[in-house]
């Protein structure tokens, strides 16, 4: 039996019941974003990310930060998804018609799964098209605030790159940052991380589905240990894919073996 039918089986036997999707970059590289650890050659691991997206980078250098965070997302906005989004959201409303419960994690803070019609979706590591405050207990900071991307102007920073150009907080004048995770930082510092909602989901899935990662955080962790705790089915769609015990891997592009997968769990 081939891998893609093995998923499909065993996707056949969780519903209903629920089933977790866990995405990351390798998701969206047919979409022309780069990976950060991948074989691409602008995976952005090259470049230091682990000093410098940091709180504590952020507070010591905003302008080089600013520099770097502009320079490694540009064009995050702009993309498209491609046909392992689109699959994504077919297999939700295949799990939902069957009776099942689906939840979409990724650790990806571009839009295009909701682009591409995932309804049930947790952003753990934030998501691009907001910033927030940087001075925690500001209205508009950690850990309910936000800032929509309209509302933020690069315009001045972009043109002269200094301190005084970096767009501030309307309510307190401070720095402007992110509404992104940073490598200093913990799921449950904002509510719009979901993490208590992720937790729930784990403590009763019946299948995860792990697409394009390459398992080096703390979310892909804890959902690993969930998954052995519970004995439930773990499968990872990677062409690099790693085959440690417990972890069944699809060794393929995400936008070719989704969609094959979900047009057989269509025809079934
Ligand atoms: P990585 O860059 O670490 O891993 C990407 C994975 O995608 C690798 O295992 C690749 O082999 C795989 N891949 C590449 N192309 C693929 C394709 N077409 N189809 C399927 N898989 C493909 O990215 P993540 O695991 O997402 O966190 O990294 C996790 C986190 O590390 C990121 O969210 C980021 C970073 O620190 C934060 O910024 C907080």
């Amino acid at each position: 039996m081939d891998s893609v039918h093995e998923l499909a089986a065993l996707l056949n036997d969780s519903c209903p019941g629920t089933v977790v999707a866990v995405t990351g970059a390798g998701v969206s590289a047919a979409s022309g974003l780069p990976t950060f650890r991948g074989s691409d050659p602008d995976a952005i691991w090259n470049r230091e990310i682990t000093t410098i997206a940091t709180r504590s980078y952020f507070r010591h250098d905003p302008v080089a930060w600013w520099r770097w965070f502009i320079k490694t997302f540009d064009g995050i906005l702009d993309v498209n998804p491609n046909a392992a989004h689109i699959a994504l959201a077919r297999l939700e409303s295949w799990v939902v018609n069957r009776g099942g419960r689906f939840l979409l994690i990724t650790q990806n803070v571009d839009l295009l799964h909701e682009r591409a019609g995932t309804k049930e979706l947790v952003k753990v590591h934030g998501t691009a098209d907001r910033f927030r405050c940087s001075r925690d207990g500001c209205e508009l900071a950690s850990p309910r605030g936000s800032i929509p991307f309209d509302d933020v102007d690069f315009g001045p920073f972009l043109a002269e790159p200094r301190r005084e150009t970096i767009p501030k907080c309307s309510e307190c004048g401070d720095l402007v940052r992110p509404h992104a995770l940073l490598f200093d930082e913990y799921y449950g510092e904002h509510v719009d991380y979901e993490f208590s909602r992720v937790e729930e989901t784990f403590a009763e899935m019946a299948l995860v589905l792990f697409v394009g990662t390459s398992f080096s955080v703390g979310i892909t962790e804890m959902a690993l240990r969930a998954a052995a705790l519970r004995g439930i089915p773990t499968w990872s769609i990677d062409p690099n894919g790693r085959d440690d015990a417990g972890i069944h891997v699809v060794r393929g592009a995400a936008e070719t073996a989704l969609p094959d997968l979900v047009d057989r769990l269509e025809a079934s």
